[in-house]
C-alpha cells in the first residue's frame, strides 16, 4: 500500500515537470531566422530561381517579402509567385518580359510574430536579359554564348 503511495507521488511529480514544460515551451519567443536568403541571387531568363526564407518563434512567425522602399512584394501572373512557405519563385521568362521592378531589384524577408518583427539581409535579385541572337550566331557556339551571356548581362 505505501508502495502504491509512493509511485503515485512519483506519477504526480512527472505530471507536474511535464506540465510545466509545456507551458514554459508556450511561452512567446521572437522570431529568428533559420534559412536567411543570401544577399545577391543571380539567374538566367530561362531557369528562373526560387529564394526561400524561413524562421522559428513561438507563435510561429509569419513570413513577408517586401520591397526596398518597405511595400509589400505582390505575385505577378508568369513571373514572380510567393509560395505558401514564403518561398519566392522568379519563373523563366522570355527576354522582353524582363521588368526591372521583379527582376532587377532588392528584396527583403521578414519574419513577425506577437514578440516582434525581423528583416533579413537586403536580397539583390538580378535576373539576366538576352544578348543579341546575332551577336552569339557570330561569334559563339551555345558554351561561349553562356559565358558572355552571364559575364555581360548578369
Ligand atoms: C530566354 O532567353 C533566350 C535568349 O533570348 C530565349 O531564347 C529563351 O527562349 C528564353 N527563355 C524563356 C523561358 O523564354
Amino acid at each position: 500500500m505505501i508502495e502504491m503511495g509512493l509511485r503515485a507521488k512519483i506519477v504526480f511529480v512527472v505530471c507536474v515537470a511535464l506540465v510545466a514544460g509545456a507551458r514554459s515551451d508556450r511561452n512567446p519567443v521572437g522570431p529568428k531566422f533559420t534559412v536567411e536568403p543570401s544577399g545577391k541571387v543571380q539567374f538566367y531568363n530561362s531557369t528562373g530561381a526560387v529564394v526561400t526564407c524561413a524562421a522559428s518563434g513561438v507563435p510561429l512567425p509569419t513570413m513577408s517579402w517586401i520591397k526596398q522602399d518597405g511595400t509589400p512584394v505582390q505575385e505577378v501572373p508568369e513571373l514572380l509567385q510567393i509560395r505558401p512557405d514564403a518561398s519566392l519563385i522568379f519563373a523563366p521568362f522570355r527576354p522582353e518580359d524582363f521588368r526591372q521592378d521583379i527582376h532587377s531589384a532588392t528584396y527583403r524577408c521578414t519574419a513577425s510574430n506577437s514578440v516582434g518583427i525581423i528583416g533579413s539581409r537586403d536580397v539583390n535579385i538580378r535576373a539576366g536579359k538576352h544578348i543579341t541572337r546575332y551577336f552569339t550566331r557570330l561569334f559563339c557556339d551555345a558554351q561561349c554564348a553562356q559565358y558572355i551571356y552571364s559575364s555581360l548581362v548578369l
